[in-house]
């Protein structure tokens, strides 16, 4: 059976992350796309350099042209521009909307089997505009946040608790900025739920809620300290999560900013929830239920990511 085929829209600092993790981990054929020549070229190159050290068996290339995505099982979209100190994701809106407009196009045209992944920022908004650019069904156009937003709450648990970060698991719902929604609740160390913990004296209501914050405040965290651009290491390797189960057909459950229709009292919306990702893409969302104090903080989320996709209609007139 032939390799699956990955490609890779925008090549900066996630996607050349996500080739070198697609490679090393044999997830396929990886090609990267970008506007800027050479860059993929010579990311691809380089990375494809590395295969006979690391002993993987992936073709790698590079590419301006949409042609040669054609057929691609996974496109992974991070193209786009990143935020500097001080701007919020929504400061990206309007530059990165044109962004999606020519890569959803580019998709819909040469790759509408795949199964995509948008990663550009503010990405609720993003991944609901893609996919209407596009023109794919909704199963299979979703949104990398909530891994990547459980992740750094995983580990701050971790680092608080010290015990490995395998053992804590944790939730995020909501959009995928200051007002996302950790749920403690719903978050365990070795299945013990955080309040349990709090309760057993292991650690304090007012530690937790520091941590709860840093997490909301994670990726600004990142980019303070990076100052030239934003977090590429846990993003790309959140992302990879997420093609794996796809490719694999793992059913994983993982929080995706997916399409809600139905569930959660929402009628097509674009948001984080859990999901189930297999071979058909979005297989499932699964509707949690929600204590009033978590609900209204998923309704602000919402409200939010509502704002934007208005925003965005707003710019673009064929959205609205
Ligand atoms: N088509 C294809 N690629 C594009 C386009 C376009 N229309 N416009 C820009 N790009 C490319 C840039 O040339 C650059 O190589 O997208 C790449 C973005 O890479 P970086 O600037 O390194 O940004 P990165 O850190 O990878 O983040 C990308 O993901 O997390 C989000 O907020 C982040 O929106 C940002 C995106």
């Amino acid at each position: 059976m032939a390799r699956p085929k990955i490609a890779l829209i925008g090549s900066g600092m996630i996607g050349g992350t996500l080739a070198h993790l697609a490679a090393l981990k044999e997830m396929g054929d990886v090609v990267l796309f970008d506007i800027a020549d050479g860059i993929p070229q010579g990311k691809a190159l380089d990375i494809a350099e590395s295969g006979p050290v690391e002993g993987f068996d992936a073709a790698l290339s590079g590419t301006t042209s949409y042609e040669d995505i054609a057929g691609a099982d996974v496109c992974i979209v991070t193209a786009g521009v990143p935020r500097k100190p001080g701007m919020s994701r929504d400061d990206l809106l309007g530059i990165n909307l044109k962004v999606m407009k020519s890569v959803g196009e580019g998709i819909k045209e040469h790759a509408p089997n795949a199964f995509v992944i948008c990663i550009t920022n503010p990405l609720d908004a993003m991944v609901w505009a893609l996919r209407e650019f596009s023109g794919l069904p909704h199963n299979k156009v979703v949104g990398m946040a909530g891994v990547l937003d459980s992740a750094r709450f995983r580990h701050f648990l971790s680092v608080e608790f010290d015990v490995s970060m395998r053992d804590v698991t944790a939730f995020v719902l909501g959009g995928h900025g200051d007002t996302m929604v950790p749920l403690t609740r719903y978050s365990t160390v070795g299945g013990i739920p955080l309040p349990d913990l709090v309760e057993m004296g292991w650690t304090s209501q007012e530690k937790l809620d520091a941590i709860v914050q840093r997490t909301r405040d994670g990726g600004a965290e990142i980019v303070g300290l990076l100052k030239t651009g934003s977090a590429y290491y846990a993003p790309a390797a959140s992302a990879i999560e997420m093609a794996q189960a796809y490719l694999h057909d793992q059913k994983r459950l993982l929080p995706c900013a997916a399409y809600v229709d139905g569930a959660y009292g929402l009628d097509g919306f674009y948001v984080g929830v859990p999901t189930i990702i297999g071979a058909n893409g979005i297989e499932k969302v699964i509707d949690i239920k929600l204590d009033k104090d978590e609900q209204a903080m998923f309704d602000k989320s919402v409200d939010a990511v509502k704002g934007l996709v208005e925003a965005c209609k707003g710019i673009d007139s064929s959205l609205a």
